[in-house]
C-alpha cells in the first residue's frame, strides 16, 4: 500500500466518502464511487467517450442508473431538473451526489476521484447569461406605478434609511439619491438576486449599488448597520422627533452635548411655542396615527368647514390619500366650488375647532401667492404659499381605543426602554397615555382657490419623491414649471389650465397614475 502523502488524504477524505487512492487493480481502484453519466444534454457519443476514458482510468462506470450508483455525472443540468430525473428513476431517496462534468474530468487528470467543492455541485437555477432576469425602469418616478407593496423590502429599507439619515444630517442632495435608488427597487416585478441584474438601471449610483451589493452578499449592508447603532442618528431621531425642531437645530444642540429629551430639558434650551408642544406631546405625535384616527380626524374637520361654509369642501390628501395604512400626521385641503368664498374660511374653522376643544396648537400662514409676482421666470419653488395651518388635534377616543392604548408608548424604536420611563416620570405633567381619554394628532390644513385645487390636489397627496420627479420631469423634459398652484409653460409662455389631477398629467406628456401608485 502506497502513503498518501498527508494533504491529498485530507482532500480525498474530507468531505464523505468521495474516494480512496490506491494500487494499480483496475478493477477496484475505488470501490466507494459508482459513476453514472447521465445522458441529458451531454449526448450519447460525449457520453460513451468520456463512460470509456473513466474505465481505462480504473474509474467504476455504469450503463445503467441503479441503486449501485454513489456519483451522477451531468453537464449543462440545473440540479433541478436532475432531481426529477432521478425521481423518474425511483432514486430521489438515494444518497447520491449530484456533480457537474467539471468534478469528473479533474478526476480523470488527477488519476483519482478528487475532493469534491462547492463548484462541483450542480447549481440550482440553470446559469445562462440569456436567462438572467435584466431589469428596465423609466427614468423619472412619476412615469412608474408604485405601490405600497415591494418584493426587495430588505434593500429599499436598507437604502430608506440612508435616506433619512442623510436627510436628518441636513445633506439633502445625497438623501434624494438613495431616495430615488430606493424608489427605483420599489417597482422591480421580483426580488433582485444579483446586481448584474441591475445594469443600466437609471438612478442607481455608486454608493446606493454597493449598499445593494452588501446586503445581497451578507444578507445587510455595514453601512446602515453602523449608522442605525451610532449616537448620531440616534440623537437626530429623538430630537427631530420634537415637532418644531428641524435637522438644523437638532444638529446644533448634538454639537452642544444634548443627546435626549431630558439634557434638552436640562439645557435650559429656551423653545418656541411649536417646540414646546412637540414636547408635550412628543409621546402621542410619534405614535402613528391609524386610518382609522384619521378617519375620525377628518369627520372632525368637515363637520368644522360645514359648519362655517356649508358648500366647502374637504379632501384628505398626504399618505392616506395614497392608501398608507398609518402616517405621521394627517392631511387635508380645502376648498369651495366658487372661486373667492375660501377666503377667510381657515381661521373660522380654527375658531370652531377651538371653540369645542380639538386644538392643542395651531400656527397658521397666509396665503402669499400671486401668479402675476410668480412670473415664468421664478424657479419652481418646493414651498407653496397657500393659506395653511399646521395644528395638533386633540383627538377623543372611543371607549374601544381608549382599552386598546398601549401602557407603555414606544415613542421611538431608537429609543432605549430604560430612557423612555425616566423620561416619562420626568414628566408628571403629561398623564401616561393609557390613563388619558384623548391623544393628540398633528394635522395640515391647507386652503386652495377652486381653480388652483387640482394643482394643489396633485402636490399635496405626495408622495415627497414622487412630487419632486413631477417637477424635474416638467422642468427637465417639457420645459414647464409645476408648483402645487399652476403649471407654466415656458415655451408657449403661458399657464396651462386644469381642474383635474388627469388634466395636469396629461399637459405634461405623462400617462396618468392614480394616488395609490404614487408611493415613490
Ligand atoms: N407638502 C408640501 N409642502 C410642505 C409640506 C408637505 O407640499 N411644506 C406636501 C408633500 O410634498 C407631500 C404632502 O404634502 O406630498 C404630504 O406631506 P407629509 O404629510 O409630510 O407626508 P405624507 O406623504 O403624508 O407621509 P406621512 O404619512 O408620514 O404623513
Ligand atoms: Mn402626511
Ligand atoms: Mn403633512
Amino acid at each position: 500500500m502506497m502513503l498518501v502523502p498527508l494533504k491529498r488524504r485530507k482532500l480525498v477524505l474530507s468531505k464523505g466518502n468521495t474516494g480512496v487512492d490506491g494500487g494499480d487493480i483496475v478493477a477496484a481502484k475505488f470501490p466507494q464511487v459508482v459513476l453514472f453519466l447521465l445522458e441529458r444534454k451531454m449526448g450519447a457519443s460525449r457520453r460513451t467517450f468520456l463512460s470509456q476514458l473513466g474505465r481505462r482510468k480504473g474509474f467504476q462506470v455504469e450503463e445503467q442508473f441503479s441503486k449501485k450508483v454513489t456519483h451522477v455525472i451531468c453537464e449543462n443540468n440545473c440540479a433541478e431538473d436532475v432531481r426529477t430525473w432521478l425521481a423518474s428513476q425511483g432514486g430521489e431517496q438515494a444518497e447520491v451526489h449530484l456533480l457537474d462534468i467539471s468534478w469528473y474530468t479533474e478526476s480523470m487528470r488527477a488519476g483519482h476521484p478528487v475532493h469534491m467543492l462547492d463548484r462541483h455541485e450542480l447549481q440550482e437555477l440553470q446559469v445562462d447569461k440569456s436567462e438572467v432576469v435584466v431589469f428596465s425602469v423609466p427614468a423619472y418616478a412619476c412615469q412608474r406605478r408604485t405601490t405600497l407593496e415591494n418584493h426587495n423590502t430588505t434593500l429599499t429599507d436598507a437604502l430608506s434609511l440612508l435616506a433619512e439619515n442623510a436627510e436628518l444630517s441636513d445633506e439633502d442632495g445625497r438623501g434624494v439619491a438613495f431616495r430615488r435608488a430606493a424608489a427605483v427597487l420599489k417597482v422591480l416585478p421580483s426580488a433582485v438576486k444579483s446586481t448584474s441584474q441591475l445594469t443600466g438601471l437609471p438612478c442607481l449610483g455608486g454608493h446606493s449599488l454597493r449598499v445593494i451589493k452588501d446586503v445581497l452578499e451578507n444578507g445587510s449592508s455595514s453601512e446602515v448597520e453602523s449608522t442605525k447603532g451610532s449616537e448620531q442618528y440616534k440623537a437626530l431621531k429623538v430630537l427631530t422627533g420634537i415637532f418644531g425642531v428641524g435637522a438644523k437645530t437638532a444638529d446644533r444642540w448634538i454639537r452642544e452635548g444634548i443627546h435626549d429629551l431630558r439634557q434638552l430639558r436640562d439645557s435650559g434650551h429656551a423653545l418656541n411655542r411649536a417646540q414646546r408642544a412637540g414636547l408635550e406631546h412628543y409621546d402621542d405625535i410619534n405614535q402613528p396615527v391609524s386610518k382609522t384616527e384619521a378617519a375620525a380626524i377628518e369627520e372632525l374637520v368637515k363637520k368644522a368647514v360645514a359648519s362655517v361654509l356649508p358648500r366647502a369642501q374637504v379632501v384628505m390628501t398626504g399618505g392616506f390619500r395614497r392608501g398608507k395604512p398609518s402616517g405621521h400626521d394627517v392631511d387635508f385641503l380645502i376648498t369651495h366650488p366658487e372661486e373667492g368664498r375660501e377666503v377667510g374660511l381657515l381661521p373660522k374653522v380654527l375658531s370652531w375647532l377651538q371653540s369645542k376643544g380639538f386644538l392643542l396648537y395651531q400656527k397658521t400662514t397666509r396665503n402669499s401667492y400671486l401668479e402675476s409676482k410668480e412670473g415664468p421666470g421664478r424657479p419652481p419653488s418646493s414651498m407653496d404659499r397657500f393659506e395653511r395651518c399646521l395644528s395638533i388635534f386633540k383627538l377623543l377616543r372611543t371607549e374601544k381605543q381608549a382599552a386598546e392604548a398601549p401602557q407603555d408608548v414606544m415613542v421611538n424604536d431608537v429609543q432605549a426602554e430604560g430612557e423612555q420611563k425616566s423620561d416619562e416620570s420626568s414628566r408628571p405633567e403629561q398623564t401616561a397615555a393609557a390613563d388619558r381619554r384623548w391623544r393628540a394628532v398633528r394635522v395640515d390644513l391647507v386652503v386652495s382657490p377652486i381653480s388652483q385645487f387640482a394643482f394643489a390636489l396633485l402636490g399635496w397627496t405626495g408622495s415627497k419623491l414622487f412630487e419632486r420627479e413631477l417637477r424635474r420631469w416638467a422642468g427637465y423634459e417639457k420645459s414647464m414649471c409645476l408648483s402645487s398652484h399652476a403649471l407654466y409653460d415656458n415655451n408657449q409662455r403661458r399657464y396651462l389650465r386644469a381642474s383635474s389631477e388627469e388634466e395636469i398629467f396629461a399637459h405634461l406628456g405623462l400617462e396618468y397614475i392614480p394616488p395609490s401608485e404614487r408611493n415613490a
